[in-house]
């Protein structure tokens, strides 16, 4: 295997000092399928007081030390080097008690989570296969290390990386793994908001995540936060692009939006999917400016996707949005060619009578009645000043 040559540097320092050092995890999995992986993690003997004295010439970080891990940076790549450990106990479905470090390298691959995740490689001895990694990465199976139901209680998150792992894989899950997935998904409570929400993102982002979502569905995981999918969802979901947030408004149920840590504006737009989804713009010009001004050019492009997902025809109204972009046609204020100073200028008092005049100009424009020119503009603030003087306001 071609290994980059920043990882080939560490596992070299290591070996040179009479350490046993190999690549492991992912980046192994990756490379076995033929992907190259820049994201590597390295397993060795060392204890980690003596890889932070053998790196001293390269920046390191300490942050993971209790556990056993020294991030090295070679060539400016983070490289994470721990200690061959097994977990002594866990808390909480999730962090393992206390960890004791172990010179088999064995035992540190049996405490790892699926047995395409616990290959590992150095040049020498090429690929070390405990578990059969290779035979169920052929099989494109993801198969529990071991006793499932133990892998599973130690740390619940695996059950989602599980899932994450089919979506983006198109892997299956082997029969006795899913049983302890269904038997342990009541232990997914104990993880926080923000592992469920990394790996339900990294699921929905994939190139098809309807079969796990099914999957999910069927198994009751996360069933608070997605919800079952109809047909049309289905196939809506096969459709798209992988857009979060048009993605997340298929697939989450209400509840599952609060109770996920996605950022503010993406939530946002989550929402104003939800809230127009049955909002029909109609295929004229004005109502697609109208639209334009209420939502902005991203949003009703998303939304015309996302309706378009669900069945609904609105080629021409999105040929309308991109018309209006294009030739920069008026549909906010602040392409109006006036401004409230102007108005002001042209006698009418500061204060709310501005804003609500300036409202009523970009009316006109957008429905065409007014052109959107300094002096059409400013004839129209007159003429309305003459029908408040008139009506006495
Ligand atoms: N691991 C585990 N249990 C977890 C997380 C990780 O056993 N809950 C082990 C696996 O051997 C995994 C390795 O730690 O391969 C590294 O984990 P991580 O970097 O989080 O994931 P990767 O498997 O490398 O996959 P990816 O980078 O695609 O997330």
């Amino acid at each position: 295997m071609k290994l980059p040559e920043f990882a080939q540097k560490a596992l070299a320092l290591i070996e040179a000092n009479s350490g046993e050092a190999y690549l492991v995890g992912g980046c192994v999995r990756d490379m076995v399928m033929g992907k190259t992986q820049n994201d590597i993690d390295i397993t060795t003997n060392m204890l980690p007081d003596e890889i932070e004295e053998l790196f001293v010439r390269y920046k390191t970080l300490d942050v993971g030390k209790k556990h056993g891990t020294i991030t090295v940076f070679i060539d400016d790549n983070p490289i994470e080097i721990t200690t061959y450990r097994i977990e002594g106990g866990y808390e909480d479905n999730r962090h393992p008690k206390s960890v004791h470090f172990t010179n088999r390298l064995k035992e540190d691959l049996s405490r790892r989570d699926f047995t395409m995740n616990a290959l590992c490689y150095n040049d020498k001895s090429g690929i070390v296969d405990e578990f059969y990694g290779v035979r169920d990465i052929q099989n494109r199976c993801i198969r529990a290390i071991g006793e499932p139901k133990k892998r599973f209680g130690e740390d619940a998150l695996r059950i989602l990386r599980a899932f994450r792992f089919m979506a983006q894989l198109d892997f299956f899950i082997e029969e006795s793994t899913i049983s302890a997935i269904y038997e342990c998904r009541g232990l997914l409570k104990n993880i926080s908001p923000e592992r469920v929400t990394e790996e339900v993102t990294k699921l929905l982002l994939s190139n098809n995540p309807v079969g796990t979502l099914l999957l999910m569905s069927e198994l009751h995981v996360l069933e608070n936060i997605l919800k079952p999918l109809s047909e049309i969802e289905q196939n809506a979901i096969e459709n798209s692009n992988p857009t979060l947030e048009i993605r997340l408004a298929i697939a989450l149920k209400k509840e599952g939006l609060e109770s996920l840590c996605v950022d503010k504006k993406t939530k946002a737009r989550v929402k104003m999917l939800w809230d127009n989804q049955h909002f029909k713009i109609n295929p004229d010009k004005q109502s697609v400016k109208q639209k334009l001004n209420e939502l902005s050019y991203e949003e009703v492009l998303l939304l015309l996707d996302y309706q378009a997902l669900l069945g609904e025809d609105n080629k021409v109204q999105r040929n309308l949005v991109l018309e209006v972009e294009q030739n920069g046609e008026c549909y906010s204020l602040k392409q109006l060619n006036i401004n409230g100073d102007e108005i002001v200028l042209n006698g009418v008092p500061k204060g709310g009578k501005v804003g609500e005049i300036l409202r009523i100009l970009l009316d006109n424009v957008i429905s065409g009645r007014v052109e959107n020119e300094k002096s059409a503009l400013l004839e129209c603030v007159k003429n309305m000043q003459c029908v408040v003087v008139f009506r006495g306001l």
